[in-house]
């Protein structure tokens, strides 16, 4: 039997409640270093990265509606007080509602690939995001992305290259919820793990 879904109005953020730029201080009630996953999905990464750094602070942005109240349904029930979950399309928030100099580390995990080539301009690692990415990230602030899909692994290598004056590799740090053999520990990558896929990963510093 499907679980009843609970939410949780001090977790569920909504777009209406925004009008012009988020003030980020707000949204958690302290400050603190600013975490946030584009593409949430279920929420595992927020749920297992929040629990190991209590003092940071973790926002998920999720477009589907069923995922983003799974998500919210969990971190409400694991009692997770640093963890806020919006409904809405990351690309038009960070560039609309996300101040510059904010954020600590985007995390963006196995996005949607758009594999035919007609819905490349969908994919979400493109110059105009990245360019927003950018200016929102703190100095030193990084960009962390794993994907299965090797066609996409190169257009994402390729727009981050050409930001190499603002952007300087380092190592991909893999999420507490990574266990034995996986790089992020998403539910997505369970699954491609299962089938035998390969996994990319890639990181970067703002510098
Ligand atoms: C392949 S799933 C990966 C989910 C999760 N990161 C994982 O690894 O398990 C991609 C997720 O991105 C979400 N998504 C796609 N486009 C989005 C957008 N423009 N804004 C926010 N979320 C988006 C999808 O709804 C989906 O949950």
């Amino acid at each position: 039997m499907a679980r009843i879904l609970k939410d949780y109005p001090g977790i569920s953020l909504k777009p209406e409640d925004f009008d012009g730029t988020v003030n980020l201080f707000r949204i958690f009630g302290r400050l603190g270093p600013v975490h946030i996953e584009v593409g949430s999905g279920k929420g595992t990464f927020l749920l297992n990265q929040a629990r190991a750094q209590p003092s940071d602070n973790f926002l998920g942005i999720e477009w589907a509606r069923r995922y983003y109240r799974y998500a919210v349904d969990r971190v409400g029930r694991w009692g997770l007080t640093n963890v806020r979950v919006i409904r809405t399309d990351a690309a038009g928030f960070i560039a609309e509602s996300l101040p510059d100099d904010s954020v600590d580390c985007f995390h963006i995990y196995f996005p949607d690939p758009w594999p035919k080539k007609r819905h490349h301009k969908r994919r979400f690692i493109c110059p105009a995001n990245v360019e927003h990415l950018i200016r929102c990230l703190k100095t030193a602030g990084q960009l962390r992305i794993a994907t299965d899909h090797a066609d996409y692994f190169e257009q994402i290598k390729r727009v981050i290259a050409a930001e190499s004056d603002r952007l300087e590799p380092i190592d991909f740090i893999r999420p507490a919820g990574a266990e034995a053999g996986e790089w992020a520990g998403t539910n997505f990558e369970r699954k491609y793990i299962k089938d035998q896929r390969p996994i990319y990963t890639l990181a970067v510093k703002r510098t």
